[in-house]
């Protein structure tokens, strides 16, 4: 049974400033590093591109992106890893974790690291609560799905930041596995130079 990658990234790149996913990063595109290592983990790969790149076109969303992306999956396949590739230092070892914890049972795995930082819940300026940083994960891309769990989740055409909220909000089930800490995501241009530094 087959596995099948969904690399999104079909996004404007407003707070880097441009479409991020076509910067060089040691010598090769963001976006061609993040195919490279699906490729490798996966058995096939669709890419979803803003409209004119070719590939899939993405939508306004990520999760619009994502359900594009979905349609292209074929019926059959058992697997489906969501990647962003705004990851591009992520390794193939952290897709086989994902798939294998997806193997093991769960409709969905995600890769979380600890929260260094204190996170305090905010509204406006004022601070509600200073929540409890040992039960926080920050969590990560690439996630893994069962593939009928990851269309019923998408099905109502929620929107989210990830696609294991979805699952969660549809009641499945959702793993965490080891994350890593040099899965950044670029977001800024200064995170592009943390990624060129990471790779030198
Ligand atoms: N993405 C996408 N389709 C969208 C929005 C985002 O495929 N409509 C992809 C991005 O290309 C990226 C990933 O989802 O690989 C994570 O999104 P993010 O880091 O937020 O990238 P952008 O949306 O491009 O950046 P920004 O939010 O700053 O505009
Ligand atoms: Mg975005």
């Amino acid at each position: 049974l087959s596995v099948w990658a969904i690399v999104v990234a079909a996004g404007s790149g407003s707070r880097f400033g441009r479409p991020k996913q076509f910067e060089s990063l040691g010598g090769t595109t963001i976006l061609q590093r993040s195919i490279d290592v699906a490729s490798r983990a996966c058995d096939d790969v669709v890419v979803v591109l803003p409209a004119g790149e070719g590939g899939v076109t993405g939508g306004a969303t990520r999760s619009d992106s994502v359900r594009n992306g979905l349609a292209a999956v074929p019926h059959d396949a058992e697997i489906v890893v969501v990647h962003d590739a705004a990851r591009p230092l992520v390794t193939p070892a952290l897709f086989k974790a994902v798939i294998d914890a997806v193997r093991a049972g769960a409709d969905a795995a995600v890769p979380g690291v600890a929260v260094s930082d204190t996170i305090k819940r905010i509204d406006g300026e004022r601070v509600l609560e200073t929540l409890d940083r040992a039960e926080l994960v920050a969590v990560q891309t690439p996630q893994a799905f069962r593939l009928d769990a990851l269309r019923r989740a998408h099905a109502s055409g929620g929107d989210a930041t990830d696609d294991a909220a979805l699952v969660e909000a549809a009641g499945g089930s959702v793993v965490v596995v080891p994350g890593e800490a040099t899965n950044i995501k670029i977001t800024t241009p200064d995170d592009l130079r943390v990624a060129e530094a990471l790779l030198s």
